[in-house]
C-alpha cells in the first residue's frame, strides 16, 4: 500500500446515528442491560463532556481537579469477551443510545482487523494509523469552540485480537507491536485534542491486552456466555411465537446450558443464528415446528467452543 487508504476503502459501513435499523438491533440485545447503561454513560461523557461540567456546577461547584481529571480520560473502551457474546453487535448500535441522549448525530466509523492488515508489513500500523487520521479530522469539525460538540465520532476497532497483544510478548512480531503503538497513539491525539470522539476496541482476549491499551481504558467491559435468566429472556419471544409453552421453554433453557455433555452452554449466537433456525427449517416446509423436536435438535448441536487465551 503505497498510498494512504481512503474513507471508504477503510470503512465499509459508516453510518449515522440516531438511526431506526441501530435501535432496533440494539433493542434486539438480550441481558446486556447493564452493559448498555454503563456504555451509554462513559461514551455520552467522552463525547460531550458538557454534561458532567453542567451537572458539577450544579451540585458541586467546588469540584475543579476532579472534574478535569475526570474529562481527561483517553477516550477508550474496551469490550472483550467469549465470542457470539454481542460485543460486535453492541458497538455498532450503542452509539444510537448515546446519540439520543446526548441530542447529537455521532457517525460510527467501523473498522474490522480480521479481514484487514494481514498482508504486506505494515499494513496493520498504516490502517490504523489511517483509521485515526480520518476521526481526528471528523471530530475536529464538530468541535464547539465552546459549549456543546455539534457532533460525535465513534471510531470502533473490531477484531483487534492481534492488537491486543501485549507488547511484553517477546515473541510478537516487530509489525505488531508498530500496530500497538500506532493505536495508543491514535487513542491519546483524540484525548490530547479534547474532541467529541471515542474509541471502542473489540476483542477476544483480554488476557493478553496490552497494559499501555488497559492502562488508558476509560472502561473495560466483559462478555460471557449467557446464564440462565439471559437464555430465558433470549428464547422466550421466540419460542412462544412458535407456540411453546412455558414449561417447554424452560426445558430449552436447561439444555442449551453447561451440562454433562459440555461444560459450556450455547452462546448468544449459538441460540439465534443456529439453534433457533434449526428448528425452523427442521419443521418447514411438511409440518409445525414442536418442543419435542426442538429439544432433539438442542441436544445434537455443539455449542462453539470458548475462545481459548493462548498461553503466549
Ligand atoms: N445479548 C444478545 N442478545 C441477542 N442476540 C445476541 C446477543 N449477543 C449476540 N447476539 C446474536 O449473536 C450474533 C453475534 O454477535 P456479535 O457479532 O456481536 O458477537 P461478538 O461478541 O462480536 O463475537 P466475536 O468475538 O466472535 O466477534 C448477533 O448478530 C446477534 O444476533
Ligand atoms: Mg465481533
Amino acid at each position: 500500500m503505497t498510498t494512504k487508504p481512503n474513507l471508504d476503502e477503510l470503512f465499509d459501513r459508516r453510518t449515522t446515528l440516531p438511526d431506526v435499523i441501530a435501535r432496533e438491533r440494539l433493542a434486539a440485545l438480550v441481558g446486556l442491560d447493564e452493559q448498555k447503561a454503563r456504555l451509554t454513560k462513559v461514551l455520552g461523557l467522552l463525547i460531550n463532556p458538557v454534561g458532567l461540567t453542567q451537572w458539577a456546577g450544579k451540585h458541586h461547584p467546588k469540584m475543579n481537579g476532579l472534574l478535569k481529571t475526570i474529562l481527561r480520560r483517553p477516550p477508550l473502551v474496551v469490550m472483550a469477551g467469549d465470542v457470539g457474546s454481542g460485543k460486535t453487535e453492541l458497538a455498532e448500535t450503542i452509539g444510537d443510545a448515546v446519540a439520543r441522549q446526548e441530542g447529537i448525530e455521532i457517525t460510527l466509523f467501523p473498522l474490522s482487523l480480521a479481514t484487514r492488515g494481514q498482508g504486506r508489513v505494515g499494513e496493520m500500523t498504516q490502517l490504523i494509523s489511517a483509521a485515526f487520521d480520518h476521526a481526528v479530522d471528523e471530530a475536529s469539525k464538530l468541535k464547539a469552540s465552546s459549549g456543546k460538540a455539534r457532533g460525535g465520532v465513534i471510531l470502533l476497532v473490531d477484531e483487534a485480537d492481534a492488537l491486543a497483544q501485549s507488547r511484553e510478548n517477546t515473541q510478537m512480531h516487530h509489525e505488531d507491536r508498530a500496530g500497538v503503538n500506532a493505536f495508543i497513539r491514535g487513542v491519546d491525539r483524540l484525548g490530547n485534542g479534547s474532541l467529541p470522539a471515542a474509541v471502542i476496541m473489540c476483542t477476544n482476549r483480554l488476557g493478553a491486552l496490552d497494559p499501555a491499551v488497559r492502562r488508558r481504558a476509560a472502561d473495560i467491559l466483559q462478555f460471557a456466555r449467557p446464564n440462565d435468566a439471559q437464555r430465558r429472556a433470549l428464547l422466550h419471544g421466540p419460542l412462544s411465537e412458535l407456540g411453546f409453552s412455558a414449561p417447554q421453554i424452560e426445558q430449552l433453557v436447561g439444555a442449551t446450558g453447561p451440562n454433562g455433555k459440555t461444560p459450556y452452554g450455547f452462546t448468544f449466537s449459538d441460540l439465534t443464528q443456529r439453534l433457533l433456525p434449526a428448528i425452523v427449517l427442521d419443521a418447514y416446509p411438511a409440518q409445525p415446528a414442536t418442543a419435542a423436536r426442538a429439544m432433539q435438535i438442542a441436544n445434537s448441536l455443539l455449542p462453539t467452543p470458548p475462545f481459548q487465551e493462548k498461553s503466549l
